[in-house]
């Protein structure tokens, strides 16, 4: 497990970024209230991974998909997610049999069928108004962001 501190929203995309470069498949299982940095990291992650996309929030498609040279990510927020005909609906599932990579918005509210072996980002507001703290269980970046 380690622990972030950013200052600015670049500074979480920065994360997110290198995030993106060490992972290739499987959950990235994000936790955080409204406003706390997730589609930030996310753009940063797509980046990452070697995606050119535009980034923006799907909470009212549920999923975006941003298609890269190799690999595709699937973009979820499951905010609005209530039982299981949606989650079918968004292709949760069918995803994850793939072994494509999946970041998730919201992830509190799918606990209970996020995989074992998922990364944890769990992004948190402090008192200083654009001060975040990042938790990232289950992967290591390949760079300290703090050089
Ligand atoms: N350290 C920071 N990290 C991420 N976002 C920040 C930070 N400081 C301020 N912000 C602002 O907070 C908002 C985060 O928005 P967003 O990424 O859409 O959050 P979420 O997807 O968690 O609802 C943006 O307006 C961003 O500019
Ligand atoms: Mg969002």
């Amino acid at each position: 497990m380690a622990n972030y501190k950013t200052n600015n929203v670049n500074e979480t995309e920065k994360i997110g970024f290198l995030l993106g470069q060490t992972v290739r498949s499987g959950v990235v299982a994000m936790f955080g209230d409204l406003g706390a940095g997730k589609t930030a990291f996310t753009r940063g992650f797509a980046k990452g991974m070697g995606i050119n996309c535009d980034v923006s929030s799907p909470t009212f498609a549920l999923v975006n998909e941003y298609r890269g040279e190799k690999q595709t990510l699937y973009h979820f927020d499951m905010y609005r997610i209530s039982g299981w005909d949606d989650l079918y609906s968004t292709g949760y599932f069918d995803y994850l049999d793939e072994g494509a990579c999946l970041i998730i918005e919201w992830s509190e509210n799918i606990e209970a069928i996020l995989p074992d072996d998922c990364i944890r980002v769990t992004i948190t507001k402090t008192e200083n108004t654009d001060e975040r703290n990042i938790e990232i269980v289950g992967a290591e970046l390949l760079e300290n962001p703090c050089n």
